[in-house]
């Protein structure tokens, strides 16, 4: 057969200048912070040769600088050519100026309205849904980690409980809904009560949510383990009892938030609150969809598998973590968002898109032609969300750039939105017939997955918990761990995916061009070893994070933030006895 020229094809060139994308950011961001470091070593070295210089003066030359720095403090006080009497304005000319609001030159805060103190019950109930988020991002990795090491040793083990089979939705599971879901829904708990103005209506409800969503991942990995599956598609291996603890769980969450939002202070409700509601609404319809007894064999399976993964990911965690960004990124960039309305607009054409495109999992298969069609055509108009979001992120930053250099969060953020971008758009690229003939049974597809689910929501979901834990704890973790966690997960992942993509097409034309299965196996060998060398290094990351975090929250001997006014007395009084004096 002739062989083909992948250049000619749109979706293969589209692909690859999307993946070149995050690269040349990440380039990016190293010149710009090794730009800050060099800038930063240089200006001590001048302080201190200045310092130096000052030490060496004689008194007489100090003299003299000190004179010259009086002098040139010396301010005019504006009264020298009238006196301090008021000048007469009986029109309001001078002391009723109106501000011209649509001529701005600076960039203007939102005003905050007065809002409540976040009190440490209801700090501590968020703390515990990233904490145990956080758990199971380090057990559902550590068995990723097993399952790439199982690429390239396949006879590591022989325990059936321990088989590819089983574990692979075990990893799969753990990180959607122990890790990604309850540190969505934790952030939430912090997100929506702030936008509405309102305390939280129910912290006992929150926590019998964050205990229903974890037995329901407990039980869930056990029993994937033991061999009991829904003997479905992907994602829907728990059985129904144990997706149903799930379901409950984010239904009290839900009615938790609706009633925080109805309860709200403010006039609107915020674009944060449409997304996080909306999202949370998605998934228990698409849960009950997908496991509805009636249609769970044949042709129809397959239409409904479609609809539940790809509205899993796109109605579920893309939506939930959008919601979070307009809220986190407008905050940590200290201004609002670049608009309101593109937020909307992103919003309503997300509903109208992504619902469409679940059979483009199942092009060339026996589902009606028109139906792929279909969702080839919402792949592509799901251009417009994608666009909208990301125009809007970055236009948020526009002015701020500068603010990478030195915030350990924004580089989080970023990544996340470029992901955002180029993971997204190359799914609409996978989507095409030619490309999704030649990727589809690959692991292309894992390595779209990761683009995404690791790419988006991870690195959103990291930003999220290093801006928020410190701001309820009042401790930061060092700068260099978070760097390194940041670097080891976003080479990780450029490791663990590029080859996979790049082996991937080869072995995809390999097939098309009738070559016998096991070369391809053979071809993909050093793939997998790459795959395994970035996942170890994400792998290692999330330890990272995992002591962050315990570094953020971890009680510290002796030192407690007095907070009602008898411990402020009393912390005063301990002082006093102490001899050390109190200002105010
Ligand atoms: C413009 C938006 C997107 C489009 C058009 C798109 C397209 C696709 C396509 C065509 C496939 C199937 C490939 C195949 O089986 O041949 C796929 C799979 C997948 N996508 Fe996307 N994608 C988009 C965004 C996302 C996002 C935002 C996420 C995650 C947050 C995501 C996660 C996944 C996952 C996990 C799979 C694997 C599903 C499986 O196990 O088969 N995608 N996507
Ligand atoms: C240390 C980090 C990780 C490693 C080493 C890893 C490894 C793996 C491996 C080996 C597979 C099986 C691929 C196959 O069947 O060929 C897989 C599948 C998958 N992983 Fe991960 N993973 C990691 C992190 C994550 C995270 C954090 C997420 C989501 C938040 C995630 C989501 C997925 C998904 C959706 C699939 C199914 C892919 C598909 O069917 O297309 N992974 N992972």
């Amino acid at each position: 057969m002739e062989r083909i020229n992948l250049w000619s094809e749109w979706g293969i060139v589209i692909t690859v200048v999307l993946i070149s994308i995050p690269v040349i950011i990440a380039a990016f961001i190293v010149f710009y912070r090794t730009r800050a470091i060099i800038q930063a070593f240089l200006q001590k070295k001048e302080v201190e040769n200045f310092q130096r210089y000052l030490q060496m003066m004689s008194p007489e030359e100090k003299a003299q600088l000190e004179e010259k720095e009086r002098a040139s403090a010396y301010r005019l006080n504006n009264q020298e050519l009238g006196s301090d009497r008021k000048a007469k304005d009986s029109r309001g000319l001078i002391n009723q100026v109106q501000e011209v609001t649509d001529l701005r030159f600076i960039e203007k805060k939102k005003k905050s309205q007065p809002r409540p103190n976040i009190d440490p019950a209801h700090s501590k109930l968020i703390l515990w849904y990233i904490g145990c988020a956080i758990f199971w991002l380090v057990f559902g990795t550590s068995v990723g980690e097993y399952l790439g090491i199982k690429f390239v040793a396949p006879d590591i083990d022989h325990l059936s409980w321990l088989s590819f089979g089983r574990l692979r939705p075990v990893h799969t599971n753990a990180v959607f809904w122990g890790w990604a879901s309850l540190a969505m829904i934790g952030l939430a708990y912090y997100v929506i009560p702030r936008v509405s103005n309102a305390a939280i209506p129910s912290v006992r409800a929150a926590y019998a949510s964050l205990i229903l969503i974890n037995t329901s991942v407990v039980a869930g990995t056990l029993s994937l383990m033991a061999g009991i599956n829904n003997s479905g598609g992907e994602y829907r291996e728990y059985t129904w009892p144990v997706m149903l603890l799930f379901g409950l769980g984010v239904f009290i969450s839900l009615r938790n938030f609706y009633k925080n939002i109805a309860i709200r202070s403010t006039k609107e409700i915020y674009v944060s609150n449409w997304y996080i509601i909306s999202a949370m609404m998605f998934v228990l319809v698409i849960a009950v969809v997908a496991y509805w007894p009636s249609w769970q064999n044949g042709l129809g399976e397959t239409i409904i598998q479609g609809y539940y993964m790809h509205q899993g990911v796109g109605m579920w965690f893309m939506l939930f973590n959008l919601g979070l960004m307009y809220y986190f990124l407008p905050q940590q960039l200290n201004k609002p968002i670049y608009s309101y309305s593109l937020g909307i607009v992103a919003f309503w054409s997300q509903i109208l898109f992504y619902t469409l495109i679940g059979t483009h999992h199942f092009i060339f298969s026996a589902i009606p032609w028109w139906l792929q069609t279909i969702a080839i055509i919402g792949s592509v108009g799901m251009i417009i969300p994608v666009v909208a979001g990301t125009t809007n992120f970055l236009m948020t930053f526009k002015g701020s750039w500068h603010k990478l250099a030195s915030s350990y969060t924004l580089p989080f953020y970023l990544v996340g939105i470029v992901f955002y971008f180029t993971g997204s758009l190359q799914g609409t690229a996978e989507a095409f017939r030619f490309t999704n003939l030649i990727w589809h049974f690959t692991d292309f597809t894992v390595a779209h997955s990761h683009l995404t689910m690791y790419g988006i929501i991870c690195f959103m979901l990291w930003g999220f918990i290093y801006t928020l834990v410190p701001r309820l704890t009042g401790k930061e973790p060092p700068q260099l761990l978070v760097g390194s966690h940041f670097w080891l997960a976003f080479i990780g992942l450029l490791f663990y995916t590029i080859p996979l993509m790049l082996g991937s097409t080869l072995r995809g034309m390999m097939w098309m061009e009738g070559k016998a299965f096991i070369e391809s196996v053979e071809l993909m060998a050093p793939f997998w070893l790459w795959r395994a060398i970035g996942g170890s290094l994400m792998w290692f990351s999330h330890l990272i994070f995992a002591y962050n975090f315990y570094l953020m929250v971890r009680k510290t001997k002796g030192q407690s933030i007095p907070n009602s006014p008898s411990e402020i007395l009393k912390a005063k009084q301990a002082l006093e006895t102490q001899g050390i004096e109190i200002a105010g």
